[in-house]
Parts: C-alpha cells; sequence; structure tokens
C-alpha cells in the first residue's frame, strides 16, 4: 500500500463516547494540524483524480469543505458547496436523507452545476452511506454524472458502499480503534 496512510491515519484522533456514549469519533482537526498528514492526503486525491476530465468537486458540509476546495483547486475544477438546509440564498434543489435520529437534507444553487459535468464528491467520513447517498441523488438531479465519492475515512461495519447504487467509493483509511 501507500506509505502515506499510515501517517494520515495516525493523525486522526479517535475520541470515545463523542458526540455520545458508544461512538468512537473520528477527529480530522488533528489531521488538519498536521502539515504532511494534511498534504499527503490532498496529493493522493488529487493523483487519484487530475486526469479523470472532473469539472466540478462538491463538497459536503461541513467536513467536506475542509478537502473539497484543496483538491479542487489542484485539479482545476470548479468547488460547489451540498448545504444543509436554510443556508443557500438563491434558488435551490433539495435532497433529504434519514439519520440515525431524525432527518436532514442537502441543497445545491440550481445552475452551480452543469447537465453532464462530470462531478467528484467529497466528504471526510463514509459510515452508513445515507449522507454521499443524498449527495449523488441530488447531484444526478441536476444531471450531473457523478464520478466518484472520495472520503479520508470509511467505515466497513456499515457497509456504506451498499447505499450507493455501484457508485465508486475511494477510501484512504479505515477508522483507528
Ligand atoms: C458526518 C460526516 C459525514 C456523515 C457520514 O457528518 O462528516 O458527512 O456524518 O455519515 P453517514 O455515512 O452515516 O451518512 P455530520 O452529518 O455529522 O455533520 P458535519 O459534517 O456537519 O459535522
Ligand atoms: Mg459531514
Amino acid at each position: 500500500g501507500d506509505p502515506r496512510l499510515q501517517g494520515i491515519s495516525d493523525a486522526i484522533r479517535v475520541v470515545p463516547h463523542f458526540p455520545k456514549k458508544g461512538i468512537m469519533f473520528q477527529d480530522i482537526t488533528t489531521l488538519l494540524l498536521d502539515h504532511k498528514a494534511f498534504k499527503d492526503t490532498i496529493d493522493i486525491f488529487v493523483e487519484r483524480y487530475r486526469d479523470m476530465a472532473i469539472s466540478v468537486v462538491a463538497g459536503v458540509e461541513a467536513r467536506g469543505f475542509m478537502f473539497g476546495p484543496s483538491i479542487a483547486l489542484a485539479i482545476g475544477a470548479k468547488f460547489v458547496p451540498l448545504r444543509k438546509p436554510g443556508k443557500l440564498p438563491g434558488k435551490v434543489i433539495s435532497e433529504a436523507y434519514e439519520l440515525e435520529y431524525g432527518n436532514d437534507c442537502l441543497a445545491v444553487h440550481v445552475g452551480a452545476v452543469q447537465p453532464e459535468e462530470r462531478v467528484l464528491i467529497i466528504d471526510d467520513l463514509v459510515a452508513t452511506g445515507g449522507t454521499l447517498s443524498a449527495a449523488i441523488r441530488l447531484l444526478e438531479r441536476v444531471g450531473a454524472e457523478v464520478v466518484e465519492c472520495g472520503c479520508v475515512i470509511g467505515v466497513p461495519e456499515f457497509k456504506g458502499r451498499r447505499r450507493l447504487n455501484g457508485k465508486p467509493l475511494y477510501i484512504l483509511v479505515e477508522p483507528r480503534q
């Protein structure tokens, strides 16, 4: 494997019982503080995506915003934020999704992504896949071609991949215990 991945994994802090009992929270803020690990993370995504004719990187609020723009700049793509409800001032298209408790929603500005544009979706972590599957549905509704979803961390037990309807999912590391 890529020797940079161990350093990336090591830079992610694990916080037990946050935000509630039983959850091993994967804190990527410590990765952002580690210049080498942060740069390696961005570089690995850039090496994978720079020659895939991607014109849009779509980042999922909030933690997808911490990785998506750097990747977009490096591969020569636009950055489009997929935002939680009530945050975007223009006309939006929204897609609801289920969480463990309750529902949430992602919205995109109408016109931010043109039909048939090739889009890469970036988030920090995939667990159940509910968030990414909503992001895929949202972008496909505006006619975009979702090339792949890229995440720093993938939680294998949740089998998030299954919810993505065969859409490729690229992850760098699994959660630390
Ligand atoms: C977390 C994480 C992913 C999502 C993954 O975001 O950043 O976006 O959950 O979970 P899933 O695969 O089960 O959908 P969260 O909604 O907690 O909000 P944040 O990014 O705004 O902190
Ligand atoms: Mg998130």
